[in-house]
């Protein structure tokens, strides 16, 4: 007989947490929780209140059925959360997509709500960190915050296309994306095509 501890995740299983805020691209966080899904790995949700509203805006999901898609769901007031804690066990965190105001919350350590706070225990920990940082055209002072989180261990990802992929639809730019962004988890979606060199049967 053995011992089994009740809060200990399996030991192969990966946890990432994952935090969805009001810039558009909605549609990429739900991407990524429905990956990682299929990939078996514990995933934390956080959601803000303007990434319910882009959500509904800008898909066919309701915010509680992209919850339904999460292991567990943290509320973003919620700064007993076990995310919230170094000792909390993760393998890191994705902000998918991140607005510039949650770029320069994080950016100043100001921990006011459970994303930035969250964020700041991965970089206090030397944790992963990818954002997810979506604006454009980019001021003077969103490049100075990106250049000073990635200074810090953070990894900014724009969510900017790969047009040699040459893609029939959103989807498969988004499957492209997120496969990107998870690449730096070191997981793999198998749901884009590489580049392997000038394909010359053209
Ligand atoms: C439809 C819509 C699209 C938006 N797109 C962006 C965006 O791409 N980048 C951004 O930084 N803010 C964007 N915003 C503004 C943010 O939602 C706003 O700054 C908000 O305070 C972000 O708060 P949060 O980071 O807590 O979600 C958008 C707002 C709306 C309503
Ligand atoms: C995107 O990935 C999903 C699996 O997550 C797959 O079912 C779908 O066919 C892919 N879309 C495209 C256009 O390749």
């Amino acid at each position: 007989m053995h011992t089994e501890h009740r809060h200990a995740p399996a030991a192969s299983r990966k946890r990432i947490v994952v935090a969805m805020t009001g810039a558009t691209g909605a549609a990429l966080g739900i991407k990524v929780l429905i990956a990682l899904r299929r990939l078996n790995i514990e995933t934390h949700l956080i959601m803000s209140k303007w990434a319910e509203a882009t959500i509904k805006y800008e898909t066919d999901y309701h915010p509680s059925n992209v919850k339904a898609l999460a292991d567990h769901v943290h509320n973003i007031n919620d700064m007993a959360a076990p995310v919230a804690s170094g000792s909390f066990k993760t393998d890191g965190m994705i902000v998918v997509p991140c607005s510039m105001k949650t770029l320069a919350g994080i950016h100043s350590g100001f921990c006011d709500d459970l994303i930035s706070r969250t964020a700041d225990v991965m970089l206090k920990e030397r944790r992963k960190l990818v954002l997810v940082a979506r604006e454009t055209p980019l001021s003077d002072i969103h490049l100075r915050n990106m250049l000073e989180i990635t200074r810090s261990g953070a990894i900014i990802f724009p969510p900017v296309p790969a047009y040699y992929i040459r893609a029939a639809s959103v989807d498969d730019l988004i499957n492209q994306s997120v496969g990107r962004m998870l690449d730096l988890f070191d997981l793999d979606t198998g749901d884009f095509e590489r580049w392997d060199g000038w394909q010359t049967e053209k």
